[in-house]
Parts: C-alpha cells; structure tokens; sequence
C-alpha cells in the first residue's frame, strides 16, 4: 500500500488524475470504477478540466458506480445517477451506454442486484477510486459486511445516515437502504485509488493502514490488495502512527506493509 499525503483537494485531484490518466491512455477502452460523496470531486473536477485543455478522451471507457442509494428515483437530486450526472458525465464525452450504475428504486432488487454482478463479471475494473466512511466503510460494505460479499442490498448504519445528512434537508430524508458492489467485487479490481479528506476519517484511516485486517473496519482488507494507493490529507493521516518515507515537493510518501 503506498500513501500519498496531500494539501489540499486541488493536489488531492491531480495526484489522482495522474493515476487515472495512465490508465485511460494505455487502454482507451478502460473500466473505471467510481466513487460518489466528497471524496472524489476533486478528481471529478480535474478529469474535466484535463478533458477540456487536453481533450483527453472518454469515449469508449466503460464506468461502473460503487453504489446507489434504494427507495429514491434516479432523478432525485441526491441519487447517485445525478450526483455523477452533475460532477462528471454531464461534461465529458463518455457514452452513455458505457455508464454503470446500480438501479435502486425498481421492483426486484435480488434481480438487480444479480444484473449487477453479472456487469461487474463482464467488465473487468482497471481503476477502483473509493472514498472511505468514518465507520470504515468501502462502498456501503459497513463494518461486519463479509469480505466474500458480492452486489447486495444493505441497510445503512446510522452512522453513515448522519455523515450523509449533510446533503439533505433533513436526517429523516436519507435512505435507509442502499444497493452496493460487495468487497470481493471490490477487491477484483487490478488497481485501487482510495481517497480521504479530514479529520473525521482518521480513526478509519488509521485502521485501514496500519490495524488489523477484520470486518470492523472493511476498509482494512485493501492491506491485502497487491496495488493501493491512498490519497489522503493531512487531517486524514493524523492518527497514522508511521512516518513518511519519502518527500517529494512537498508531497509525502509513506511505504506500508501489506
Ligand atoms: C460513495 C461510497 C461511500 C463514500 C464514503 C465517503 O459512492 O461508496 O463509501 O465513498 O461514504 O464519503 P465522503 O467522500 O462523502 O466522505
């Protein structure tokens, strides 16, 4: 695992885009795994920006969401479809048939949740970009999800309700039921780009890094992934008990085990 601590979401965007860059130009028929929430509109942002000066392409890279939220229309101002309508799609040339995202509001969720899976098994992911829940959540894998888990329907801890009340009007309108990619789907991805911003997601963070490998903290199984890279501010590495390792313009490079 290879930590980069950054200073601010603007640094955040570039050290990410770097990785998703070198992704997009070896092969432009790409899979890239994304994220919803705070953690990677810096990204989102700059991906925008680079398409528009440097025209870099999306037009054959296939997208596949971590998650959408169950009980809202696709159209709800705060369903993930148009959180990334808004943040990205909406304004680079990606295809629409080429988008993935869980479908949270129809009839038979098993069956979604299968078709799901069946999309995750026919396109492989070449870039996973996460966020991580103050509760150590990746996806909505809450803490004592299975890390054999596939696509599943999940109910929200309240943990991860208040975190994400921030986006509603009020407590009582945040979903309590969410459809995500489990962490074995996760986990199948050949490279992953963790994203953590502030100080609320220091404990997690720490656990991820440096703590035991357990179902408490799902976040922590990536010490067993091959190729992670965490992109995280200083806040966010504030409860990190080891030192960095390289500094680099500022920038600071800690090498972990596992
Ligand atoms: C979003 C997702 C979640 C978030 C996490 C952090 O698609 O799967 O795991 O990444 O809750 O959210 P933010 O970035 O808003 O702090």
């Amino acid at each position: 695992m290879e930590v980069i601590q950054v200073r601010s979401i603007e640094e955040i965007g570039q050290v990410a885009l770097r990785e998703v860059l070198a992704v997009v130009k070896r092969n432009s028929r790409a899979v890239l795994g994304l994220a919803t929430g705070s953690s990677p509109i810096g990204l989102y942002h700059a991906m925008i920006k680079d398409h528009q000066k440097n025209k870099t392409s999306y037009a054959n890279i296939r997208t596949i969401n971590l998650d959408e939220y169950v009980g809202i229309e696709s159209s709800h101002s705060q369903s993930y479809r148009t959180f990334m309508n808004e943040h990205l799609f909406n304004h680079i040339d990606i295809n629409p048939k080429n988008i993935h995202l869980p479908v949270g509001n129809g009839d038979d969720l098993r069956l979604e949740c299968e078709r799901y899976e069946r999309v995750l098994q026919e396109n492989n992911v070449d870039l996973q970009i996460l966020g991580i829940g103050s509760n150590g959540h990746i996806a909505f894998n809450e803490p004592g999800t299975s890390f054999h888990s596939r696509t599943h329907v999940v109910t929200l801890d309240e943990r991860t309700r208040q975190d994400n009340a921030r986006f509603f009007n009020h407590l009582d309108e945040v979903p309590k039921y969410a459809i995500t990619m489990g962490i074995e789907s996760i986990l199948r991805a050949k490279q992953i780009v963790l994203i953590a911003m502030g100080k609320n997601k220091a404990k997690a963070v720490a656990h991820m890094i440096g703590g035991s490998v357990s179902t408490d903290c799902p976040a922590s199984v990536l010490q067993l992934h091959p190729n992670v890279v965490v992109i995280a501010d200083e806040e966010a590495l504030s409860e990190l008990k080891v030192k960095p390792s390289i500094l680099i313009d500022g920038v600071k490079l800690f090498k972990c085990n596992g």
